[in-house]
C-alpha cells in the first residue's frame, strides 16, 4: 500500500492579501469598510484582505501600500471629488501586480458601466448592486464568462436576499447537476410589511404612508410599489439557474396607481389611497377563503431554456410559509429535481446594511480563496 503524506498546509498568515477597492461609501459601503476593518486574524478560511482605497462622489482615495479602515475613512473626509478614468488606470495597473477586486456599493449607472472593462483587465468585482447583472441577457453572459475565475472572478451575491445565501445556493445546485423546476418567493420586505398592514384593517394609502415615514421604502415609494426592484432579483435569479430572459419578457404588476405615476414625491403618498376600497376587498375576499395577500416573485424554466418570470400579487394560504411571513422578511422556495417533494426554503431579514455587507465580504473572502489556492 502506498503511505501519502501530508501536504503542507499554508500558513494564511503570510499569504498574499487580496486588496480591496470601494466605491461608494454609503450603507452598506460604509459597514463593509467598517467590517473589513474588524476582521479577525486571518485564517485558512479567511485569507488577508487590504484596503486600498474607497470612494463616494464627493472624493476619491487609491492608496497603493495599503491603508487601514480608519485611515481610509479620514483620507476619504479631505480627498477630491474621484478621477474616474485615473482611478480606474490605477486599479487596472495595480491589479496587474497584485490580486484586486473592485466593490461596487454604489448603485450607480455609471459605476455599472465599468464592471465589464475591469473584469476584462483582470479586476475581480463584487457588487451589492443588480444594475450589471440585469443589462442584456448578452451583457450577462460576458460578466460570466469574464467573471468565471480564469482571468477574475464577478460576484453578485447580495444583490437578492441581502446576506441570505440565494445566490450561492442556487449556483451550488446548477453545478451540482441538479435541474431547477422553479423558484418562488417574496423578495421586498417593503411589500411584506405593506399587506400586514392591510390584514390588521390599515387601508391601503395609509399603509404605503406608514412604510414611507418609517423609511421601509425607497425615498420614492414608486420604485418599490412599481415591482421593478423585484423583477431585477427575479432576472438575476432565472440568468444564475442558467435561463435566458430579458427584462421585456417578465410580466409585472405595478402596484402604482395610474394617477401617481406624474406627480411630485410630496403628494405621491395621497395618490395611493385612490384604491383604497378596492385593496380592502381584495383582502376580504382572500381572508374568507382562508387566504392572505403577498407580493410574488416566480421563475419557471420553458421548454426552450428560456425563463418565464412573473411578478405580481397572489393569495396564498394564511397557515403556508408565505402566508405566515411577517415583519420585512423575505422568503425564498427552490423547488429542483432533487427538491421535489418540498421545497430548499431560505427565510430571513433581505435588507439592511451590516447583512448586506456581510454578504459582499463573503464574495470578497470567496475571490481571495480562489487566489490563495
Ligand atoms: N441598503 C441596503 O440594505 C441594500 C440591500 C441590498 C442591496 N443594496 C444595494 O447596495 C448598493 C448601495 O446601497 P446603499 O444603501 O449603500 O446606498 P447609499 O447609502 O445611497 O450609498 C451609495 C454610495 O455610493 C456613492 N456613489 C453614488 N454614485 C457614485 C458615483 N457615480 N461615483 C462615486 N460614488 C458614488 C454615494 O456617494 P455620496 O456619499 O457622495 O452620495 C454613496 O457613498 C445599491 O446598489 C443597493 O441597491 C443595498
Amino acid at each position: 500500500m502506498t503511505s501519502l503524506s501530508p501536504a503542507p498546509v499554508p500558513d494564511a498568515r503570510h499569504a498574499t492579501p487580496l486588496d480591496v477597492f470601494v466605491a461608494g461609501v454609503g450603507h452598506v459601503g460604509g459597514a463593509l469598510i467598517d467590517q473589513i476593518g474588524a476582521l479577525p486574524p486571518p485564517s485558512a478560511d479567511r485569507p488577508p484582505l487590504r484596503l486600498i482605497g474607497a470612494c463616494t462622489t464627493r472624493g476619491g482615495v487609491f492608496a497603493h501600500h495599503g491603508v487601514d479602515a480608519d485611515g481610509l475613512r479620514s483620507a476619504l473626509a479631505d480627498a477630491p471629488a474621484p478621477d474616474w478614468p485615473r482611478l480606474l488606470d490605477q486599479i487596472v495597473a495595480h491589479a496587474q501586480a497584485r490580486p484586486t477586486v473592485f466593490v461596487d456599493a454604489t448603485g450607480h449607472p455609471a459605476v455599472a458601466d465599468h464592471v465589464e472593462p475591469l473584469l476584462a483587465a483582470g479586476v475581480s468585482v463584487a457588487t451589492p448592486s443588480k444594475l450589471a447583472p440585469t443589462r442584456s441577457q448578452a451583457a450577462f453572459e460576458r460578466l460570466r464568462a469574464l467573471g468565471d475565475g480564469g482571468l477574475a472572478h464577478f460576484r453578485y451575491e447580495a444583490t437578492v436576499g441581502a446576506g441570505l445565501p440565494v445566490i450561492g445556493t442556487l449556483r451550488d445546485l446548477v453545478a451540482t447537476g441538479d435541474r431547477v423546476l422553479s423558484i418562488r418567493g417574496v423578495f421586498s420586505g417593503t411589500m411584506t410589511y405593506l399587506f400586514s398592514q392591510l390584514e390588521r384593517g390599515v387601508a391601503f394609502g395609509e399603509a404605503v404612508r406608514r412604510a414611507y415615514e418609517q423609511g421601509y421604502t425607497e425615498p420614492d415609494p414608486r420604485d418599490d410599489l412599481g415591482g421593478e426592484d423585484v423583477v431585477r432579483k427575479l432576472i438575476i435569479l432565472a440568468r444564475t439557474a442558467g435561463l435566458r430572459v430579458e427584462r421585456s419578457e417578465v410580466e409585472v404588476e405595478s402596484l402604482v396607481p395610474a394617477g401617481a405615476a406624474g406627480l411630485p414625491l410630496t403628494l405621491v403618498t395621497d395618490a395611493f389611497g385612490a384604491d383604497d376600497g378596492g385593496w380592502a376587498a381584495r383582502v376580504g375576499a382572500a381572508a374568507r377563503d382562508g387566504q392572505r395577500l403577498r407580493y410574488v416573485g416566480r421563475v419557471e424554466p420553458g421548454a426552450d431554456g428560456r425563463g418565464r418570470l412573473r411578478v405580481g400579487v397572489e393569495a396564498v394560504a394564511a397557515e403556508s410559509p408565505l402566508g405566515r411571513l411577517g415583519g420585512t422578511d423575505n422568503l425564498i422556495e427552490i423547488t429542483t429535481a432533487r427538491y421535489a417533494h418540498a421545497p430548499l426554503v431560505i427565510q430571513g431579514p433581505g435588507a439592511g446594511p451590516a447583512v448586506t455587507a456581510g454578504g459582499v465580504l463573503a464574495d470578497v473572502l470567496a475571490v481571495a480563496r480562489a487566489h490563495s489556492r
